[in-house]
């Protein structure tokens, strides 16, 4: 085998120290599989003193990025320093230096996928990222190559490893929310700045990556709705486990196509349900109102505990796509953590090596004018029910002006749970309302008005139901 693929390595933390790892300790493998050798030729990191894994070989290491870049022995840098300043200076000299590029990084991508795809263009070379979203479960190949005669319909999927390891930490293990934090903290799942994962922005950067892909929409950050799970008390993760439900942190994107009968937002209802196996859809949980148009947000929701997301444990990342000809296929997998991101890097760079990446990148025009009639839907049009907590005061008229409220943005309920105080106190008492299928606008009016009474404590929390 001749012709080795030579690789610059620009961030050697959590996933860096995977791919070296990788790399170097099955080289034979790799090499047979890519057809020729992979080769790390420099590794590049902010802090030559740090301690590093055995394995990276230390004459290899070095601070000097452009060095790397422009080295005529790299033919691919893989940026693995993240966030979106020093990381999209790296990306872009490399594609202009004509190197093609591997990166986990999803909010580059997200921030500035159509810049970073035009200079790929304009340079002939290559952005391959299948690490920046769900880890380790190779999602963007499944949508750009596997399900490609697919009209993508709808996507549901949990996209942040940390998210749900605090969730499942806390309803399983009764572990607090800081605690469970500062555990995927220590075992790298979560971001160097964890604000991301806890407030949904992960999530939405990765949404918004899969709805470029599925939809041909370029989303801006407000366009995509975006709840954390930092208002997660654990008496709501105990009340949903009550109504029989489980709370996931869901990215989701939900088409607006009509079924033959004019019923408007089936789940896979798809562009053409003639085509599509619509019938073994429930109702879509969340309804777009304008004619194709997508609703993307990334919210807690209260899934049914036998529902396939429900059961999603960990750091483990699902995304379930509803195609208009396959129907609903879903993809499991570690969705963070070292050695599953590395398992994708490693992939993109077998598929840059054997030359199947540059084929497939130059076919789906990613981030490129032309899209595909797709818009994105005002989050305030959404349509969902709702679970809402709230802290009253147990006192006569405080039941009859919160449903009074609702009443007046025609908002009906489903349910409604109270129990009683355990001690007579006077304090606040939590109160429970599901509501049937509301406007999220009409749902936000109301809020502020209970959240203004006076007999209510504390502000409302409320998530989204999975149906
Ligand atoms: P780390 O913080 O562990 O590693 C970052 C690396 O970048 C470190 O090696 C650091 O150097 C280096 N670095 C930072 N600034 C500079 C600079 N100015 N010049 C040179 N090197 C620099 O991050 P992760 O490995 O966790 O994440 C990397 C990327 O992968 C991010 O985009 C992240 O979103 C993404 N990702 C992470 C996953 C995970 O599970 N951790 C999963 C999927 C994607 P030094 O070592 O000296 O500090
Ligand atoms: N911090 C991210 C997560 C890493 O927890 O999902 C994977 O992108």
């Amino acid at each position: 085998m001749s012709d080795t693929l030579g690789i610059a390595l620009v961030g050697c933390g959590t996933v860096g120290t995977g791919v070296a790892r990788v790399l170097l300790a099955h080289a034979e493998r790799i090499a047979q599989r890519a057809g020729r050798p992979l080769a790390l030729r420099r590794i590049v990191v902010q802090n030559l003193n740090k301690p590093r894994d055995a394995i990276i070989p230390r004459e290899l290491l070095s601070t000097d990025i452009a060095a790397a870049i422009h080295d005529p022995a790299v033919q691919v840098v893989v940026e693995l320093i993240g966030g979106t300043g020093i990381a999209k200076t790296v990306v872009l000299e490399a594609l202009t230096a004509g190197k093609h590029v591997v990166t986990a990084n999803k909010a580059l991508l997200a921030d500035c996928g159509g810049e970073i795809f035009e200079a790929a263009r304009q340079a002939e070379r290559t952005v391959c990222f299948e690490a920046a979203v769900a880890g380790g479960v190779p999602i963007i190949r499944a949508l750009g190559e596997s399900l490609a005669a697919n009209q993508v319909t709808a996507i549901q999927a949990i996209l942040n490893g940390t998210s749900n390891f605090i969730l499942t930490a806390m309803a399983e293990r009764n572990l607090s929310y800081t605690a469970a934090l500062a555990e995927a903290q220590q075992l790298g799942y979560a971001e160097a700045d964890p604000t991301l994962d806890v407030d949904g922005s992960d999530a939405a950067h990765k949404l918004a990556i899969l709805a470029q892909i599925s939809f041909g929409v370029a989303a801006k950050p407000h366009e995509i709705a975006r709840q954390g799970i930092e208002t997660i008390d654990p008496m709501d993760i105990r009340f949903a486990h009550e109504l029989g439900y489980t709370i996931k942190l869901l990215a989701e994107a939900w088409t607006s196509t009509r079924t033959p009968n004019g019923e408007r937002g089936m789940r896979g209802g798809g562009l053409d349900t003639t085509l599509s196996n619509s019938g073994l859809h429930p109702a879509a949980p969340h309804r777009p109102t304008a004619e194709k148009a997508v609703a993307l947000h990334v919210a807690p929701v209260l899934l049914r505990h036998t529902d396939l997301l429900a059961q999603v444990r960990g750091a483990y990342n699902a995304v379930l796509v509803y195609g208009d000809i396959v129907g609903e296929t879903l993809y499991q997998g570690p969705g963070a953590g070292q050695m599953p991101t590395a398992s994708s890097v490693v992939a993109d760079l077998i598929d840059l090596a054997v030359g199947r990446a540059q084929r497939t990148f130059a076919a789906a025009k990613l981030w490129s004018r032309e899209g595909r009639g797709f818009t994105v839907e005002p989050p305030e049009r959404v349509r969902s029910r709702f679970y809402l907590r709230l802290l009253v005061a147990d006192k006569p008229g405080v039941l009859a002006d919160i449903t009074r409220i609702l009443a007046d943005e025609q908002i009906s309920i489903s349910s409604l749970v109270q129990h009683e105080a355990a001690e007579d106190n006077g304090g606040p008492v939590p109160l429970v309302i599901v509501t049937h299928y509301a406007a999220t606008g009409r749902f936000r009016r109301a809020i502020e008005r209970i959240n203004a009474l006076r007999t209510v404590a504390a502000p409302a929390v409320f998530f989204s139901m999975g149906d």
